[in-house]
């Protein structure tokens, strides 16, 4: 509280920019249940110009890198490997792991596996690398 605020002085809230639909929490268990689809992001999320998405990996993805974004990768439910040229690191329920802007990197899962990502919402699934598996619109859900 604002306990030097004199009563004389009247508040003023400027700027308030109210959004009760940004004023709900967000369940993730709850969002991964909506799709079964694998390596298929879900906008859940967004602040800042950064999105927060929702995601099944199962198997190897392709290898990319991002020339302008880094990647975070939370995992929700089972675990991945985030493959680097040089080593793979194992990523477990509660972890997360950061990819920085022109790292190359694979995830590859061997059981499908749940996991939020934050990053820019110019970031592309596939990074530098076109292909079937490009999405260039992401469902919000
Ligand atoms: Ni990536």
């Amino acid at each position: 509280m604002c306990s030097e605020h004199s009563p004389s002085q009247p508040i003023r809230f400027l700027f308030f920019n109210y959004n009760s639909q940004k004023m709900e929490k967000i369940n993730l268990a709850e969002k991964l249940s909506l799709f079964k689809e694998q390596w298929n992001p879900k906008v859940v999320g967004e602040l800042n110009g950064q999105l927060v998405k929702v995601a099944k990996f199962k198997g190897p993805f392709v290898w990319h890198h991002h020339d302008d974004e880094d990647e975070l990768f939370y995992v929700v439910k089972g675990r991945f490997d985030m493959e680097f040229p040089d080593k793979t690191v194992t990523i477990r329920e509660g972890e997360f792991i950061i990819v920085p802007r022109g790292v190359e990197h694979r995830p590859n899962a061997q059981e499908e596996c749940e996991v939020m990502l934050f990053e820019p919402a110019s970031t592309l699934n596939t990074g530098n690398v076109e292909n079937e598996r490009t999405l260039h619109r992401l469902e919000s859900i």
